[in-house]
């Protein structure tokens, strides 16, 4: 079986290349540019494709699994999803982007005709989360609301700083009744207790709220990010400021500025930050009664959790155990998928109340 790494040069593309030949998965690297590609597949002793996203399909004929670590994904992901269905390959990224999740599963009758998976998010955005959704959903079948977050030590790569700039000026989403909603930056706060102590918590469009739907059937969807009382006051001070951040005039350069400032966690880094994921189920009864589930996970560090997610989702595709269409990673593994991850703690149940 072939599997190919495209942005394989990148910071994640990279630490996932470097980890598969570890794991002797004989990866083939793609990239657009050719000359830092060569380097690491030099380097590594990889075979190489030199392409550009567009021309995908002329690359993928022997390719049984594509791993898209290049990012923003907006920009990417299609053509490649596109080239995917043309080869009969199946798809995976790492992808946070809720325009790209909800732009795949458009596609999942076409995936489905071409017995092709499309699965995106199977880095730490959605895996532990994706994962915490579908234990709840389990735990309480008859849920309608489900809140999630995550609480995350460790500093940022520099196409995660990029793909955040590219969605600064878009405000917040929420799922509500099935359907994705706008709403505005740090729409809500809430005091969660993500397994150290209750800290203040506010909304982000982060991906869960298109994929927990599709993984767990429930409508109403909220995802909370761990953040000092202060930052949550200065963001919302911000929204007036919002329409101009969207310019790509204010964007580009930031862009550029994030790209030379963030650099990623080191080895060290990814060794001693750990990430806490939490999440609530809940329903009211037609008496009024309201019934909850919550849950808990601790994982490694975001960047080392999610090279070892995607490289177990491949390894998962690649012995035919993702469905053909559109999933989500619980949505083709199941909830202890999460558990694929070296060093994520058992999941830590309250008992359901009342
Ligand atoms: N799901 C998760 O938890 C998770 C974790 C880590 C990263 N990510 C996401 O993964 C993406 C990459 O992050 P990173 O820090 O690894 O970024 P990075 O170091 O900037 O690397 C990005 C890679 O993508 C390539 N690329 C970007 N746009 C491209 C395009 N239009 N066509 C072809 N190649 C393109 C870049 O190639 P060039 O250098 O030639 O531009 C580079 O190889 C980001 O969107 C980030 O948010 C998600």
């Amino acid at each position: 079986m072939t599997f190919l790494v495209y942005g394989a040069y990148g910071y994640t593309g990279e630490l996932v290349a470097r980890e598969a030949v570890a794991r002797d998965l004989d990866p083939v690297l793609g990239g657009r540019r050719p000359a830092p590609l060569d380097d690491l597949a030099s380097e590594l002793d990889c075979d190489r494709r030199a392409f550009d996203v567009a021309d995908a399909t002329a690359n993928l004929g022997d390719v049984d699994c594509v791993l898209n670590c290049a990012g923003p994904f907006v920009e990417t992901a299609a053509p490649m999803v596109d080239a995917c269905l043309a080869t009969g390959t199946d798809y995976l990224d790492v992808t946070g982007e809720i325009e790209v999740f909800e732009a795949l599963a458009a596609r999942d009758d076409e995936a489905s005709a071409a017995d092709v998976t499309l699965l995106p998010g199977v880095g730490f955005d959605v895996v532990p989360t994706d994962c915490l959704a579908a234990h709840l959903a389990e735990r309480l079948p008859e849920a309608t609301h489900l809140r999630l977050g995550f609480d995350a030590l460790g500093s940022v790569s520099p196409g995660t700083a990029a793909t955040a700039v590219d969605s600064l000026g878009e405000g917040g989403a929420v799922r509500r009744n099935g359907r994705i909603e706008s709403v505005p930056s740090a729409w809500k706060s809430r005091r969660i207790d993500f397994g150290t102590g209750a800290r203040t918590a506010v909304t982000i469009p982060w991906g869960d709220v298109s994929t927990a739907y599709y993984t767990t059937g429930i409508g109403n969807i909220g995802v909370y990010v761990g953040m000092p009382p202060g930052v949550v006051t200065a963001l919302r001070a911000s929204r007036p400021l919002e329409p101009l951040l969207s310019l790509p005039l204010v964007k580009r350069p930031l862009q550029s500025l994030v790209r030379l400032t963030a650099s990623g966690p080191d080895e060290r880094e990814r060794e001693r930050t750990d990430c806490r994921v939490w999440g609530e189920a809940r329903v009211v009864s037609e008496q009024g009664i309201e019934r909850r589930a919550v849950s808990r996970l601790r994982t490694p560090n975001t960047y080392a959790l999610t090279v070892d997610s995607a490289l177990a989702a491949v390894d998962r595709t690649l012995d035919g155990q993702a469905p053909a269409g559109f999933t989500t990673p619980a949505g083709a593994f199941g909830a202890d998928f999460v558990f694929d991850v070296e060093g994520c703690d058992d999941f830590a149940d309250d008992p359901i109340t009342p």
